[in-house]
């Protein structure tokens, strides 16, 4: 593509790619994690409003439970979302990354930057959404937003037995690390050619990327992006839904 027919970064389209495909396993029994109900509203709602609430994202794919997708396009259907924003449903896989790249496989052609945001993360600032969208246009084809550790991280040798002890081999030392959060924005054609070409052996997209060979940046992440995981994570969650409420009052 020549220069002059390239679109310029600014309106090169942004669409979203929404895993909510996953049990829940580790908050414990009950409907699908994306399902459950944050004061009132489904987590994945929540999520769905979150991304669209850029105005650079054009398009919201979500990716349903294998057997859920029709309820979760009346999901969509009963929930106010902006009018600005597209919105398709697939079913998803047994895996994350199957699911994801389900998704990717619904992508319309005109999308040349894709976010990929676990439904798990329902209350993710716009300004962090925003943040990874410019560092994408910006040229980088990978970009994770991350957040510095508050605990010592120590890598130990699994024991086989359950609660057993485990010998510490490394301390990494802490300022160098980051959690890493989603939204995880990319250049559509890097994250297709990472997801046909690397194993399904990863908990994020941007590794994938980094098994390319193709350099992934961090951009800040932000505290109310964490992810809804274990029970006490939902109580968190309410927690700062209520504190919203509270600030917007007044
Ligand atoms: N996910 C998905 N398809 C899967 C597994 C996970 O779309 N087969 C999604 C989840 O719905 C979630 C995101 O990936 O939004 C991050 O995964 P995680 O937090 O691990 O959610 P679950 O897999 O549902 O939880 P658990 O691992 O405790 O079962
Ligand atoms: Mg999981």
């Amino acid at each position: 593509m020549s220069d002059e027919s390239r679109p310029s970064p600014a309106s090169n389209p942004v669409a979203a790619v929404i895993p909510a495909a996953g049990r829940g396993v580790r908050l414990g029994p009950g409907a699908p994690k994306a399902l459950r109900a944050l004061n009132g509203t489904p987590m994945l709602i929540h999520a769905v409003r979150a991304l669209a609430a850029s105005r650079h994202v054009a398009l919201v794919i979500v990716v349903a439970p294998p057997d859920g997708a029709a309820e979760v396009k009346s999901l969509l259907d009963a929930h106010a979302l902006p009018d600005r924003t597209d919105f398709l449903v697939v079913p998803g896989g047994d895996s994350r990354q199957e699911s994801v790249r389900l998704g990717l496989d619904a992508l319309p052609p005109e999308y040349g930057i894709v976010l990929v945001h676990d439904a798990a993360r329902p209350l993710v600032p716009v300004d962090t959404v925003d943040a990874v969208i410019e560092a994408v246009r910006d040229g980088a084809a990978a970009v994770v937003p991350a957040l510095p550790l508050a605990d010592t991280v120590k890598e130990v040798e699994p024991a086989a037995e359950p609660d057993a002890p485990e010998p510490v081999v490394a301390t990494p030392e802490r300022a160098r690390l980051r959690a890493v959060q989603t939204p995880q924005g990319f250049d559509r054609a890097t994250l297709v050619r990472a997801h046909e070409s690397v194993g399904d052996q990863v908990t994020d997209d941007a590794s994938m990327v980094e098994q390319l060979g193709v350099t992934v940046v961090a951009v800040p992440g932000h505290e109310e992006a964490f992810k809804v995981t274990r029970p006490l994570d939902l109580v968190l969650a309410e927690a700062v839904l209520a504190r919203r409420r509270l600030n917007d009052g007044f």
